[in-house]
């Protein structure tokens, strides 16, 4: 089975083409193309992804993504595709016209590549950057009669985790840290997901964020403050792990954000002090992540324990949840590559995959993006 996969929640326009075969329990997979067009440098003068700029430049992006991919792929042949959907184009594409246009010039000439479904994207994310990839899908589904398989982003987090043929045993817990969400999933099987703990207010990434602002290094910060924190003194500044001792396996990370503005209030941080408040906050946000996942793979029995999400990436994190699963013997710990913690559309092929819910290409118009989407639901 041959996936196309289309990826635009965030500031990330992703395709990727994906082959693969075997039964959901002992998949094989071959990375056919996987073409990201990041918006970063877009967004980056705003401290913050603005969700209508997004919109802008996933409808600049799209069409050279997908011609990029077919063409990484060996599957870009020129030919035509029928028009006289043109109504049904007009109607897909309304609110976003520029890609409309880009849509008529460029797509008739492609022929309909030898692929056996689309995969999108649809929730959660931002609402005007999901709806374009969403509808990109639906029009590409409609021209090229292809099915469709919506995909929930926090499930190719989870997914791209087995893009080597790596295998779950269940139950799995899921540690998921990005930039819009913490949560820790428990899986009594593929595709069934109970939401156990989840963040209060601010998600672990959006606490990396902004603790960046408050000292002004830049966008996104994540990546910024754990390059900072490897020359700084984590002991120096005892932030608090918030939630911590709490029984559930709830987060909230707002009150650590304030914690930094108290520390830095009324004074212009040295460089020996930012790199000492970035080791202090990145400590005590892993020191709360690794406790609850812990805590959580014990209650549950989980044979193995996944991470996903852009906050993935953090050094520590890996190194404190690699040695914590460690001590639990018979546990499985899965890490995804750096490369693929950020948002991707080849996580979205994999978590195709495993997905049941097929749309057929007639009943294409019917998919809707849901910016509040929730996995297990
Ligand atoms: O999953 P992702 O690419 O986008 C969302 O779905 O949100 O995650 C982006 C988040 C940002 O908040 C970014 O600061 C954070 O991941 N991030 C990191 C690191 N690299 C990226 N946070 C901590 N340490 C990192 N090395
Ligand atoms: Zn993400």
């Amino acid at each position: 089975m041959r996936i196309l996969a289309i990826e635009t929640s965030c500031d990330e326009t992703g395709i990727a083409l994906l082959e693969a075969n075997g039964t959901k329990q002992s998949p094989r997979f071959r990375v056919l193309a996987n073409v990201v067009s990041s918006q970063i440098k877009v967004h980056r003068p705003f401290g913050g992804v603005v969700p209508n700029l997004a919109k802008r430049e996933h409808q600049k992006n799209l069409i050279p993504a997908l011609v990029r991919a077919l063409r990484d792929a060996g599957l870009l042949r020129s030919g035509r595709t029928s028009k006289g959907k043109d109504q049904k184009l007009n109607e897909i594409f309304d609110h976003e016209p520029e890609l409309l246009q880009y849509f008529q010039k460029e797509i008739p000439n492609i022929a309909p590549p030898k692929i056996d479904a689309i995969a999108v994207t649809y929730g959660p994310g931002l609402a005007p950057a999901l709806w374009t990839g969403v509808n990109f899908a639906k029009a590409l589904a409609l021209i090229w009669k292809k099915p469709l398989i919506p995909v929930n982003h926090l499930a190719g987090h989870i997914y791209v985790n087995l893009l080597k043929g790596e295998k779950i045993s269940f139950p799995a817990l899921a540690l998921i840290v990005s930039g819009g969400h913490t949560e820790l999933v428990l899986m009594k099987g593929h595709n069934r997901y109970q939401i156990i703990g989840e963040t209060r207010d601010d998600a672990a990434g959006e606490a990396f964020d902004k603790v960046a602002k408050l000292m002004e290094l830049g966008y996104p910060g994540g990546p910024i403050i754990s390059r900072l924190a490897e020359s700084g003194d984590e002991s120096r500044i005892p932030f608090p792990s918030p939630m911590i001792g709490s029984r559930d396996f709830d987060f909230s990370f707002s009150g650590l954000k304030t914690a930094v503005l108290y520390k830095l209030h009324g004074t212009r941080p040295t460089e020996k002090t930012k790199q000492d408040v970035s080791a202090s906050f990145q400590k005590a946000v892993v020191d709360v992540l690794v406790a609850k996942t812990l805590r959580a793979a014990r209650e549950y029995n989980a044979r193995t324990v996944i991470l996903g999400g852009g906050v993935a990436a953090n050094k520590l994190l890996r190194e404190e949840l690699t040695k914590a699963v460690k001590n639990l013997s018979g546990i499985q710990l899965l890490l995804p590559s750096i490369a693929e913690t950020t948002d991707n559309a080849l996580m979205i092929a994999v978590a195709s995959y495993f997905e049941n819910k097929k749309i057929r290409p007639a009943g294409a118009l019917s998919l809707r993006a849901d910016p509040g989407l929730r996995l297990g639901r």
